[in-house]
């Protein structure tokens, strides 16, 4: 038996541009999934895609215990995380020898056969890795870890990220004049970010920013710009939708000693908020129970 987890991400600035090749910046943060792999002659697990395509990827089969303190489809990676620790729990039980490079590649894999062919590596890299990444097309560098004040709320509206993925398609199909440099903005967003990411102020400027273009591709939701709005009333820095929207989750970048009334400010919007900050780990073995 073995048990890997893996941490959930908020994208800080580009989701949906990188798909395009833009530069984005992610981050790794807490709560986590945990699986348990266990050789089984017989599968044993819930049914769920991911998890499937990570058997027939490692070629055994085995059962599968999940628990996730992840919201799944509200934008914080949790089918990437699933995913990625899945792969980690299999190649320790069955001791197959790959690198956590090749776990990330091979969950990146999996993620772009489920979501059908739409999907940039951010997900799967962040969740192995950990920390805070930045990534352009396939590339991936690590920055350096900051320790951000960041408030996650939940609209608790469900969204899917392939569907978001293929409206933003569709949207830059028909009108590509506005798209185009809407996506070419968010990307020189997140390379201007990389040279305030100890000024969160600055940062929240850039997140106030990154939304209003996200809502321009048509992913914005009536319930994630009131929680916006309700977070800088509150006194955040900044705030956006994270992920692929329509739904899902959002961020704000806050004053520490702002974060519980942001959180309030949100929670009375009728959605769940919580505080969290980078988790710098990536997959990682634990404790068999
Ligand atoms: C989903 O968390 C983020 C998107 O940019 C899709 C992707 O990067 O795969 C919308």
């Amino acid at each position: 038996m073995a048990t890997w987890s893996a941490p959930g991400k908020v994208f800080l600035f580009g989701e949906h541009a990188v798909v395009y090749g833009k530069p984005g910046i992610a981050m790794a943060i807490r709560p986590r999934v945990f699986v348990t792999v266990r050789k089984s002659r017989s599968a044993h697990h819930a049914k769920s895609p991911y998890i499937d395509n990570c058997f027939q990827e490692m070629g055994v089969r085995g059962s599968v215990y999940v628990n996730s303190q992840l919201p799944s489809s509200s934008g914080l990676g949790s089918s990437a995380a699933v995913t990625v620790a899945t792969l980690s729990a299999i190649n320790d039980e069955f001791g197959k020898k790959y690198r956590q490079e090749e776990i990330a590649d091979m969950a990146f894999a999996i993620e772009k056969k489920v979501q059908k062919g739409r999907a940039s590596p951010t997900d799967t890299t962040v969740s192995t890795f950990g920390g805070l990444v930045l990534i352009t097309g396939t590339a991936r560098r690590r920055l350096a870890p900051q320790n951000f004040h960041l408030v996650v709320g939940n609209s608790m509206v469900q969204h899917n990220t392939a569907r978001m993925v293929e409206l933003v398609a569709m949207m830059r199909k028909t009108n590509p004049q506005v798209c185009n440099p809407v996506l070419d903005a968010i990307g020189a967003i997140s390379l201007s970010a990389l040279h305030h990411m100890t000024d969160p102020q600055k940062l929240g400027e850039l997140m106030n920013m990154n939304h209003a273009l996200l809502e321009v591709l048509g992913v914005g939701h009536t319930q994630l710009s009131r929680l916006v709005l309700a977070s800088r009333m509150a006194g955040a820095y900044g705030a956006k939708l994270t992920g692929a929207g329509g739904g899902g989750c959002m961020i704000a970048i806050c004053p520490k000693h702002l974060k519980s009334k942001v959180a309030g400010a949100i929670e009375s919007c009728d959605a769940r908020a919580f505080s969290t900050t980078i988790d710098t780990e990536g997959a990682r073995k634990e404790k068999d129970a």
